[in-house]
């Protein structure tokens, strides 16, 4: 079987985990944690890097530093994962959904404004798939409207906007290290930002709210989490790090090849890279389009069959029961979405995925196409 994806942990993982289990260092102190945050948010060119348990609960630890509170609303794309959107749930808050551009996958930056009201505290562009988002008119519309913008980076580590790494282009970044994402600590999470104030208050948060700069003192002013990434994965996080320039070339390398012994089929689309982008391909992903010779369950079945593994786009938001549950979306309809959840899935896409891996794959579609 050839796996959807999988890490690659061959860098000094095993020697920072050691010295984490030889030193004892192994809670959410220590030196990983400190030097996988100092070098990650400057990658990112951000002051500020705070490590949280995943992806979900850096998205939460930003809201929350925000000061979101019940009834605020928050602009997302419909096409997103759930990790985007139960954060701002979790706040009481309500989510306030908008389509996707058909050719990025990402916000559609044209509907955002339609959607704002005067509770809409914060837009969250999600840079879907490893393409950022179209970024500069999302920026002049928050500054426009006083909102925060916070980005869901969970799966462009290293995608860039003109130039600029995504994470580290609006108020705050959010990022997911689980193991299949373009560096991973297994489970973990961070959040990036450059502003003082909501950093301090978000590591004040993440761990339970101590009141910070006076050691164990067991006095809280308001509501905290337990959000703290261990030393044991933070080492892990930092040798994945270390590696991070030749993961994404890995993973771009793979999409050209993809792209490239792929480009005779007909019914596929492929995703972009837009002339402000550079896509970090976190996962190689096609859309099966009704000129191809099976629909896209059937063309995951036939390759399921010859040992290639896959996985279907997400279900857009308002398709979710939960959030019909909650009385969220009735009767709201987003085309562009519910056709990429329709059409789309992505194909094999490990950093270490060999060239015969993906001639193989190739080989095993084009017949259909
Ligand atoms: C876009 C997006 N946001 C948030 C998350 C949540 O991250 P985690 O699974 O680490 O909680 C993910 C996870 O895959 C994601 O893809």
């Amino acid at each position: 079987m050839i796996p959807v994806c999988v890490p690659l942990l061959n860098g000094k993982e095993l020697e920072y985990l050691q010295e984490c289990i030889t030193t004892n260092w192994i809670s959410s102190r220590g030196r990983y944690v400190e030097q996988f945050e100092r070098k990650f948010s400057e990658y990112c060119n951000c002051k500020f890097g705070i490590t949280t348990t995943n992806g979900t609960s850096s998205i939460h630890l930003a809201l929350t530093s925000i000061g979101l509170k019940k009834d605020d609303e928050v602009i997302v794309p419909a096409f997103t994962m759930i990790g985007s959107v139960f954060p701002i749930t979790y706040c009481g808050a309500k989510p306030v959904l908008v389509d996707s551009d058909p050719e990025t996958w990402t916000i559609n930056v044209n509907q955002i404004e339609e959607k704002i009201s005067e509770k809409t505290k914060a837009i969250m562009p999600v840079h879907i798939y490893g393409h950022p988002c179209d970024m500069d008119p999302i920026l002049k519309i928050a500054r426009n409207n006083d909102l925060y913008v916070i980005e869901d980076a969970a799966e462009a580590h290293g995608a860039e906007y003109k130039g600029k790494k995504t994470g580290g282009i609006g108020d705050i970044g959010c990022f997911s290290f689980y193991a299949n994402k373009i560096i991973t600590c297994g489970e973990g999470g961070m959040m990036v930002t450059n502003d003082e104030e909501i950093a301090k208050h978000a590591l004040s948060l993440k761990d339970l709210s101590f009141e910070s700069g006076k050691g164990r003192v067991y006095l809280h002013s308001e509501v905290g989490y337990n959000y703290r990434l261990t030393n044991l994965q933070a080492a892990v996080g930092l040798a994945q790090f270390e590696r991070i320039n030749e993961l994404i070339e890995m993973r771009r390398k793979n999409a050209l090849l993809y792209k490239e012994l792929l480009k005779g089929s007909r019914g596929l689309s492929f995703p972009v890279e837009k002339e402000w982008a550079k896509n970090v391909y976190w996962m190689f992903s096609i859309l099966v389009e009704n000129q191809f010779q099976l629909n896209r369950d059937e063309l995951m079945d036939e390759l399921a069959k010859k040992g290639i593994e896959t996985r279907p786009f997400f279900i857009p938001m308002h398709k979710q029961p939960v959030f019909r549950n909650m009385n969220l979306f009735r009767g709201e309809k987003y085309p562009v979405a519910e056709a990429l959840s329709e059409k789309g899935l992505y194909l094999p896409s490990s950093s270490g995925l060999k060239k015969g891996d993906i001639t193989y794959v190739c080989e095993s579609l084009l017949p259909f196409g």
